[in-house]
């Protein structure tokens, strides 16, 4: 597999399943990963883009030959057999996912890496009877979120601030977290010595507020 700090974390994320499914898989790395771990019986993916879906396909085409692998090249989960019970959604923007979740269907569990968006797609799944199982942000040369969810996990109470940073990042926070906070208050107080305005000011406020909050749950 190709070795990422941010593959490695996603993989890392995928539970034991009958099916798995990879919703814009590119290149196929996770797949690869989660069959070889032993970790599904069968596998789907998908992608919009035929020239990405046909490099997973090359990567898997041993096991899409056996029968264990099927493709299929669409928007979403349009074409995705609904048998699969968990999906891996990752590298898009989160009001994409959320579209795909909407016209697609909602899986058992979901492990999300949106890349923007993260408090909305939070909502989303606490609205539509998900337990947010895993929520927390890594550093892979920039910060990523992942954000794991089931049907039947272990409910955790989202608060404001809890659906804006990601509920593991605030109760017990890692080195990556506050280093993403410190990086956000240097980009406000950049702002605001060129003048910024006073919603900067109020987002530098916020920020110091949950590095001490985080501070104290380390
Ligand atoms: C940045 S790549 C991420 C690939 C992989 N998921 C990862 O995280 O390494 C995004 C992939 O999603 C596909 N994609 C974007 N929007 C999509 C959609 N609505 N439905 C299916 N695939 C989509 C793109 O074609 C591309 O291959």
């Amino acid at each position: 597999m190709k070795r990422t700090v941010r593959l490695g974390t996603l993989c890392g994320e995928i539970r034991p399943c009958e099916v798995f499914a990879h919703v814009g898989c590119d290149h196929g790395h996770c797949s690869q990963s989660d069959l070889e771990n032993g970790l599904c019986k069968r596998c789907y993916i998908s992608d919009i883009s035929r020239a990405s879906l046909q490099k997973a396909e090359k990567l898997l085409s041993a096991y899409i030959e056996s029968g264990t692998v099927q493709s299929f090249c669409c928007a979403g989960l349009e074409k995705v057999p609904r048998d699969a019970d968990e999906v891996l959604i990752a590298g898009m923007g989160g009001e994409e996912m959320i579209a795909i979740l909407r016209e697609g269907y909602l899986p058992e569990r979901l492990v999300l890496q949106p890349m923007k968006n993260t408090p909305k797609v939070r909502a989303f799944l606490l609205e539509n009877g998900y337990a947010i199982v895993r929520d927390y942000l890594f550093y892979d040369g920039k910060f990523y979120d992942v954000v794991c969810a089931e049907r039947r996990g272990d409910v955790r109470k989202y608060d404001e601030r809890a659906l804006q940073f990601g509920y593991d990042n605030l109760h017990s926070p890692s080195q990556d977290f506050l280093m993403y906070l410190r990086t956000e208050a240097e980009k406000c107080r950049a702002r605001l010595a060129g003048g910024g305005a006073a919603a900067v000011r109020e987002r530098l406020q916020l920020l110091t507020e949950v590095a001490d909050e985080a501070q104290r749950n380390i």
